[in-house]
Parts: C-alpha cells; structure tokens; sequence
C-alpha cells in the first residue's frame, strides 16, 4: 500500500483523515503545518500528500510550491474549508490533482485517493515504458525510435547473434548499410573484420578475383597470389552491396559459395572453405527479378533467409526532427560553425516533404542548408525548391515525364471521371513504365510498395 502524508492544523481532521485512509491499508504520516511537512518529505517523499490550505506559517498553496520543483510527480490532495474559485484553480495549476471542499463525505476522499495513486502509477507505468523503449536497442550511429524503425532494430537484435544469411531490402538511402554495419558490431563476430564488396561497383571480370582471389599468373597483371575478399572475411562478415546487379555467370558462383561455403581462387584448384556471415543488401526487388528471369531463384532463397526491410522516410516522419537535430549538429561541428537552430517552419516543411532519397538526401539538403546559413538559424528560404514547394516540383516532373499539353493531366473534365479507374490506370502505366518492379512502381506513384500491392490487388492488377 501507499505511504500518505496528511498536513492539517487541525488535529481532529487529522485524526479523522488518519483513521479512514489508514483502515484502508495506507501507511500515514502527519504534519500540522507546512514547515513540517517539507521536513518529512525532504526525509523520503509520500505517493501522495494531503493537504489543507490555511495554516499558520507556510500554508498550502506556498507548500505546493516548493515542493513542484524538487517532487513534480508526487500527487497532491488540496482540502480546504475557505476554498474559492481561484484557489481552486491556483492549486491545479501548482499542479495539486484535486481540491476537496470541507466538510466532505469520507468516500469522496477516498476516491480521490485511489485515483490519484491510479494516476501516478499509470503515469510512472508510462514513463516506464517510454524509456524502456528508448534504451531498448539502438545501435551506435543510427537514429530510429519511430515504430517502423523500431520493428527494424528488433530485428536486427535478434538476427545479429546467429550465423544466418541476412538480406536487406529498401530504398536508395534509407540505411541499409548502416544496418548492416549494425548486424556486424552486435554479432559474435564483432571483433573480426567486416568485409564490403559493392558488387555495383567493380565490373564484372574483376568481381570474381575480388571476392575469391586469385592465383599467381591466373591472368595478365595477376603477378602475385592474391586472396579474396571472402577470406578476408574469415570468421567475419561480409557485406555483399547492390547483389541485385551481379550477372548470371557471378550468381552460380555465389551460390556455391552460400550452399557449400567452399570455393577456388580464380585460376587456382586448391578448394577454400571459409566461415565467412554473409549480409546482403539491394534497394531492388528481388521478387520481381526472380519472376523476370533476371535473378536466380535459388540464389533469392539462400539470400533472404532472413529478410530485413528498411522503411523509406517519408513512412517513418517522427524520426525526421532526431535525424534533423543529429545532422545539423554535425555539420555545423564539421564546418566549424556555432550552434545553428532549426526554425519551427523550417522542420515543418522538412517533416512534409515525401524524401524520395531518404536519409541520404537529407543529409544533402542540411548541409547545403549549413553551408548557406550565413545567421544562427535555418530558415525555410535556405531549403532547396523541391523541399519548399514539393506540390509545384511533382507537377513540374508529372509534366516532364509526359512531356507537353499534359496540362489537363490535374483538371478535371467538364463530364467528370471515375476516380477509381483513373487510379487503376495510373498503377497500371507506372508498372508499365517500371517494368513490373513493384518497388520502382510506387516510387513513381508516390505510395509504399504495400500500399501499391494492396490496390494491385484491390483493382485485380497482374
Ligand atoms: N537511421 C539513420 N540514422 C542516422 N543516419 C542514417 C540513418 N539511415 C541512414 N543514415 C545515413 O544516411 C546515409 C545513407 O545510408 P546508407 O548508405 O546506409 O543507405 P543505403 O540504404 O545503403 O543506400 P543505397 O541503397 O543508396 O546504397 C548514410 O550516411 C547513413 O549514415
Ligand atoms: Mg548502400
């Protein structure tokens, strides 16, 4: 039960006060006037204090004040026998939870009572909660407490520890090697090497001796052994970047290596086994490659045996100020500038803006903005033209894209349209002009890849 603290001059309501609230199990203190009780709680503070209003010395109201700076979140009852309006509203004001007028009928006390520690104890639940949540995983470096990245972080807690094949999806800049990065440094393996390879990045006839080596003489130039990225990895990870642009000939031998964990040096006949954890990452949809012959299928499945998603931006906004805060502290550190504010319409509209390049963009624009900003704070106007006015840019690249006399693209026409099949004719061009890739697809339409499946199958779109 709950430690209660009664101050009242008067030593009959004390008594009164003290003998209901105690029979209901409450441990009770008493102060006959506000000195007192300000030494009692600076001794160990109440759940709950209650406490009359006129007293000799110190009263109520002056008590209540004093105490809301050290013991903001102790609940306090307010019983008064000269109560008046205003009062009443100084004393919530100074944050008491009620003001109970004398006399009162005992059970309207005692419900107060419970309600106040029902309160307090929800409020502390809640509290709770919050930081819970906040301290629960957040890997160094990544700024994510909305409930999609959230979803991510757990996951990524739990996939780290295990040897498992981990594939990461998403946008263009939406973290995706960051998460990696995460999955490496939460692992077993964290104190070994994280290995990257941008299969994008290095052509094709170079790709096979980067990730498996090569052995002298095994072509012109290769004048020494060299070994390969995956036996770099050894006991490691290694990051396999953009998986989604290696050629055909390169996913056999991926595949190879992800089922038989064994493979040769190019020009080499010795076999290497090595234990390398293997993290993928693609912003494309791999689904769809499969289905257009473009991605092996076999390969797709011992890729994503654990398949993480990453958000874009624009669904996950709660997290755009902490990136905005983060960033800006950053840059402003790097350019060596003093501390820069974010004006309230600027993160509006940084917070309004739909992101098509995720946090990489971002990024962009706050230093462009730091950069630009020659006073203490970024105003809107330091913002690039798409961030400003992102309707009138959409509108400038709809008009781009279908080129000219497009302009009755937005009116309606004096007869009036069916929305429903203009919106299924909409879906069907963008797939059209993306190829089927559904990801490409809801870019263009400005909607999340479920939110695309969802209509797909509402409006029955192969
Ligand atoms: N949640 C986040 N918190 C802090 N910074 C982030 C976050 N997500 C992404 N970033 C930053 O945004 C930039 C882009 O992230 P990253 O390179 O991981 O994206 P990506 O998904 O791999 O993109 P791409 O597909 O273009 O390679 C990086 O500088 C990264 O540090
Ligand atoms: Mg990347």
């Amino acid at each position: 039960m709950a430690k209660l603290l009664i101050v009242d001059d008067d030593a009959n309501m004390r008594w009164a006060l003290e003998k209901a609230l105690g029979k209901d199990g409450h441990r009770i203190l008493t102060a006959d006037n506000g000195d007192a009780a300000e030494k009692i709680v600076s001794e160990g503070a109440p759940d709950l204090m209650l406490c009359d209003l006129k007293m000799p010395g110190l009263d109520g109201m002056g008590l209540l004040a004093r105490l809301r700076k050290d013991h903001p979140s102790m609940p306090v009852i307010m019983i008064t026998g000269y109560g008046t309006v205003e009062d009443a509203v100084q004393a919530m004001k100074l944050g008491a939870v009620d003001f109970i007028l004398k006399p009162f009928d005992i059970e309207v006390v005692k419900l107060s009572v419970r309600k106040a520690l029902g309160i307090e104890k929800l409020k502390d639940e809640v509290r709770f909660w919050r930081e819970e949540a906040w301290k629960g995983f957040t890997p160094a470096g990544i700024i994510g407490s909305s409930p999609l990245m959230r979803k991510v972080l757990s996951l990524v807690q739990q996939v780290a520890p295990t040897n498992a094949t981990v594939l990461i999806t998403g946008e263009s800049g939406t973290g995706k090697e960051l998460i990696a990065q995460a999955i490496h440094q939460n692992s077993p393996r964290s104190d070994q090497p994280l290995i990257k390879v941008n299969c994008a990045a290095i052509p094709e006839t170079l790709l096979e001796s980067e990730l498996f080596g090569h052995e002298k003489g095994a072509f012109t130039g290769a004048v020494a052994r060299r070994l390969g990225r995956f036996e770099r990895a050894d006991q490691g990870t290694i990051f396999l970047d953009e998986i989604g642009e290696i050629t055909p000939t390169m996913q056999i031998k991926l595949l190879r290596v992800l089922q038989e964990k064994e493979f040769e040096r190019v020009g080499g006949t010795e076999t290497i086994r090595v234990d390398a954890r293997i993290v993928a990452a693609t912003n494309r949809d791999l689904a769809s490659e499969v289905k257009s012959g473009r991605f092996r299928e076999d390969l797709y499945y011992r890729l994503k045996v654990l398949p993480i998603e990453v958000p874009p931006l624009r669904e996950r906004k709660s997290d755009i100020p902490k990136l905005v805060d983060y960033y800006l502290k950053k840059f402003a550190q790097e350019l060596g500038r003093g501390g820069i504010e974010v004006e309230p319409e600027t993160m509006e509209l940084l917070t309004r803006y739909h992101w098509p390049g995720n946090v990489r963009e971002l990024q962009n624009v706050l230093e462009r903005a730091v950069i630009l900003c020659t006073g203490r704070s970024i105003v809107p106007e330091l913002l690039p033209i798409e961030v400003l006015r992102p309707n009138s840019q959409e509108l400038v690249n709809a008009k781009d894209k279908t080129g000219s006399g497009n302009d009755t693209l937005f009116r309606l026409p004096d007869e009036g349209l069916n929305l429903e099949s203009v919106e299924k004719n909409l879906i069907q061009q963008a797939l059209d002009r993306s190829e089927g890739n559904q990801t490409k697809a809801a870019r263009l339409l400005g909607i999340s890849r479920y939110t695309l499946i969802y209509r797909m199958e509402k409006y029955d779109i192969k």
